[in-house]
C-alpha cells in the first residue's frame, strides 16, 4: 500500500493507498476538532487543501453527543470529510493529564467501530529526559499494548489501519529497540512519538537523533509520521531524514495566539500591523491588509490567520515535493536550517549520520550540487565520492592542483594526458578528483563559492590518508608524484611522454566504469578494441561501441547530464560477465522472468534477492536465481528497500534479453 515515486536524501514522494483512497506523501494532516462547533477553520476550507486530516477518537469517545453521532453515522459524517481520516487515541491527553478514562483495547475497538481509516494505539508518550527506569517501563507498556492491539485487529479482521508509535524518550538505544520490535509487528504507519516537548524547547538536534535512530530499525516500506510536528520550518529537514507524514495543530494554535506562520518562522500579527501588505499571496493575505486583520474581531481574525497558516504549511510541503523531484532537497534543507541557529545545529547533527543517510541518497540528481556553507562538506554526495574513489584501481598517479581560472570539467581544458598515469586533482570539497572521471556527477555538476582558508584545509587529512593507503598498497611508493601546479605537470609530461598504446578515451571509460560499478569491466583486449564516438556538435564522448563480427554494437551511452555510463544490451551482457554475483544484481522470481525478458518493469513484490549495497537510481542487472541475465534497468530502490517493499515498481527496465 506504499510505494516510492521520486526521492532525494532520505526523503521520498510516495503513493499511499488507504482504504482505496490515494494519498501522496509527504503530506500534512491538519488537526481537526471532532466537534464541528470547535473547528477554527471550516471543514470546507480544509477539504480544499488536505487529503488527510487527523482528529481525536478519545475526545469523540468521551463526549456522549459526539460519540452517538460517530457510532451511528461514522466519523466521516460527524466531521463532514469523506477523504482519509486518521485518529489519535488519547495518548496526548495521557501525557498532559497523566490518565485517560479508556482502556487501551477499548479505544482501538472504538476507532474501528466509528469507521476511522487509520487509528492509533494508546501508546505512552514518555517525556524527554525522564530517568531511564521510567522510560524503559513505559516503553514496555507501549509495546505490550501494541502487541495486543495488533492481535485484536488481526483476530477480528479490522478494516482499520493502525499507527504503531515509537517511544523511548531521549534514550537512543530504547528508540532503536522500540523501532525494531514495533517494526516486526504489522503496523501500517509508524509515528515517532513524544517529540513535542523537544520542539517546544527548540531541541531540534535531539529530534534528529530520535528520527534517525528510529529510521535505522524501522522497515523502509512503511510511512513514518512525525507526531506533533506542525511548524513548516522543520518539514524540509524531517522529510530529508525520511519522515512522510506530519500533523498540524499549530496552524490553529498559533492563530489563536495571534501568530502568523511563515516557512522560516513565526511573526506576531501586532508586529505586522504597520505594513501595507502581508509577505504572502495566499487568498487571505491578498484580500486583507495586516491592519484590517489586526482590527478584526477575535473570532474572524483567528479563523483567517489559521487559514493563512494552513496555506503556508501546504505551500512548504509542495515546495519540498518539488525539491525532491528536482534533486535539490539538501539545498532547501540548508536554506531552512539557516532560519534558526538551533535548526542549523540540528542539520549539523543530521550530517553526523551521513554514512547511514548515504545508503538512501540517489547516486544521480537532476540538479547540481550547491555548496552552501561548511556543512555541505559532509553531505552524502561528497561522502559517497570519497568511498567510491577506492573502487578505482590506479596504477600510477599524479597528485596536482589546478589553477583557479581553469573551469570544470578540467578534462576539457587539460588535454595532453599521459595515458598510463591518472591525474588526481586536489579538490577543496571532494578531496581528490581523478581527471579521468571528472565529468561524472557530482564532480562537475556543482557550484562552489570561493572558500575560506579553514574550509580549504578540510580535506588535507583525507588526501594524506589516501596517499598513505595508495603507497601501502602493492608497493606503489614510486608511483606517486605530488606536483603542485598543472604547469609543472605539463613540463613533466612533455619530457616524459612517449606514445602510449592505450587510447586516452578508453582509459577514461575504464576509470568511469570502475567508479560506477566497482569492478574492472574493460580488460586489456577490450581497452584496445572499444570504439569511442564523440558528438560532432560538442566534441564530448557519447557512445562506447564494440565490433562484434564486423558489426558495431553499442556497449554504453554516456548520459549527457550526469555522465553515467548507461548500458545497452551488449553492455549489460559485458557487465554481467565481469561483475561477480550478487553485485549489481536484482534477482527476480522465476514466475516473472518472461516479463523481464520482454522489457517490462520489475515489481518489488517479485524481487527475491539483490545486492544489498545498491543505491537508488543505479543501473542494475535483472537476473533469475541461476544468475541468468534477463534484463537491465534503473533501480528506484536501494538494496534494503528492494528486499522490503511489496508494492510498486522496483526496477525501470530499459531492455530485456530474449
Ligand atoms: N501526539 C503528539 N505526540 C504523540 C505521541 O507520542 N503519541 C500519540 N499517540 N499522539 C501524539
Ligand atoms: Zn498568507
Amino acid at each position: 500500500m506504499f510505494e516510492i515515486k521520486h526521492r532525494d536524501g532520505m526523503g521520498r514522494i510516495g503513493k499511499l493507498k488507504i482504504n482505496g483512497k490515494i494519498v501522496e506523501t509527504p503530506t500534512i494532516m491538519p488537526v481537526v476538532h471532532p466537534n464541528p462547533k470547535k473547528q477554527t477553520v471550516s471543514i470546507d476550507k480544509i477539504r480544499e487543501l488536505a487529503d488527510v486530516i487527523i482528529t481525536n477518537s478519545y475526545i469523540t469517545y468521551s463526549n456522549p453527543e459526539l460519540r452517538t453521532i460517530a457510532e451511528e453515522r461514522g466519523i466521516h459524517n460527524l466531521i463532514g470529510f469523506d477523504k482519509v481520516i486518521v485518529t489519535d487515541s488519547g495518548s496526548f491527553q495521557l501525557s498532559v493529564y497523566g490518565d485517560v478514562a479508556v482502556k487501551p483495547l477499548e479505544i482501538v475497538e472504538f476507532q474501528e467501530k466509528i469507521g476511522v481509516d487509520v487509528g492509533t494505539i494508546l501508546d505512552i508518550p514518555t517525556a524527554p529526559y525522564v530517568n531511564r527506569e521510567q522510560a524503559e517501563k513505559e516503553l514496555g507498556e507501549t509495546i505490550k499494548r501494541a502487541k495486543e492491539s495488533i492481535e485484536l485487529k488481526e483476530k477480528n479482521n479490522y478494516k482499520l489501519l493502525l499507527n504503531g508509535t515509537i517511544q523511548g524518550s531521549t534514550y537512543m538505544d530504547l528508540r532503536r529497540k522500540s523501532a525494531e520490535i514495533m517494526g516486526k509487528l504489522n503496523f501500517d504507519i509508524y509515528p515517532i512519538g513524544a517529540v513535542v516537548p523537544l520542539m517546544e524547547n527548540y531541541d531540534y538536534k535531539t529530534v534528529v537523533d530520535i528520527i534517525i535512530n528510529s529510521k535505522m530499525f524501522l522497515p523502509t516500506n512503511k510511512p513514518v509520521h512525525l507526531f506533533g510536528c506542525g511548524h513548516p520550518m522543520m518539514f524540509a529537514l524531517s522529510v530529508a531524514l525520511g519522515c512522510d507524514l506530519f500533523d498540524s495543530a499549530a496552524y490553529a494554535l498559533y492563530a489563536k495566539d495571534g501568530r502568523y506562520l511563515t516557512e522560516d518562522g513565526t511573526i506576531h500579527l501586532e508586529d505586522l500591523k504597520d505594513l501595507d501588505n502581508f509577505p504572502c499571496s495566499c487568498p487571505v493575505c491578498s484580500k486583507y491588509s495586516p491592519k484590517e486583520l489586526y482590527n478584526m474581531n477575535k473570532k474572524d481574525r483567528t479563523r483567517l490567520l489559521a487559514e493563512h497558516n494552513l496555506y503556508i504549511t501546504f505551500e512548504e510541503i509542495n515546495r519540498i515535493k518539488n525539491a525532491i523531484k528536482e534533486g535539490n532537497l539538501w539545498e532547501l534543507v540548508e536554506e531552512r536550517c539557516r532560519c534558526h541557529p538551533k535548526l542549523l545545529e540540528a542539520y549539523r547533527r543530521a550530517l553526523t549520520y551521513n554514512d547511514f543517510i548515504e545508503r538512501f541518497d540517489p547516486i544521480t540528481k537532476k540538479s547540481a550540487f550547491f555548496y552552501n556553507g561548511y556543512e555541505s562538506m559532509f553531505r552524502p554526495e561528497v561522502l559517497r565520492h570519497k568511498k567510491r574513489l577506492n573502487r578505482i584501481k590506479f596504477d600510477k598517479i599524479f597528485i596536482t592542483t589546478v589553477s583557479k581560472d581553469i573551469k570544470r570539467p578540467y578534462s576539457e581544458h587539460i588535454n595532453n594526458m599521459h595515458s598510463d598515469v591518472d591525474i588526481l586533482i586536489k579538490d577543496d570539497v571532494f578531496g581528490l578528483v581523478p581527471l579521468n572521471i571528472d565529468t561524472v556527477y557530482p564532480l562537475s555538476q556543482n557550484e562552489i563559492p570561493e572558500l575560506y582558508d579553514y574550509e580549504k584545509l578540510h580535506n588535507k587529512k583525507f588526501v594524506e590518508e589516501f596517499l598513505e593507503q595508495f603507497r601501502n598498497n602493492e608497493n606503489n611508493n614510486d608511483k606517486i608524484m605530488d606536483i603542485h601546479t598543472y604547469n609543472y605537470y605539463t613540463s613533466y609530461y612533455n619530457s616524459n611522454h612517449n606514445k602510449n598504446k592505450i587510447d586516452r578515451d578508453a582509459l577514461r571509460i575504464d576509470r568511469m566504469l570502475q567508479y560506477q560499478y566497482g569492478f574492472k569491466i574493460l580488460d586489456d583486449e577490450l581497452l584496445q578494441n572499444i570504439i569511442i564516438k564523440r558528438s560532432k556538435k560538442t566534441g564530448r564522448i557519447r557512445n562506447v561501441l564494440i565490433d562484434v563480427n564486423g558489426k558495431k554494437e553499442v556497449l554504453f551511452t554516456l548520459r549527457a547530464n550526469d555522465n553515467l555510463l548507461i548500458p545497452a544490451k551488449e553492455g549489460a551482457k559485458l557487465l554481467h560477465k565481469k561483475i561477480p554475483f550478487p553485485n549489481y544484481r536484482v534477482v527476480v522470481d522465476k514466475s516473472v522472468q518472461e516479463f523481464a525478458r520482454d522489457g517490462k518493469s520489475v515489481y518489488a513484490k517479485f524481487v527475491i534477492d539483490c545486492d544489498r549495497e545498491l543505491r537508488p537510481y543505479e543501473e542494475v542487472l535483472v537476473v533469475n536465481e541461476d544468475d541468468e541475465l534477463l534484463a537491465y534497468g534503473t533501480t528506484i530502490l536501494n538494496g534494503q528497500e528492494l528486499m522490503e517493499f511489496d508494492y510498486g515498481v522496483a526496477v525501470n527496465v530499459r531492455g530485456g534479453l530474449q
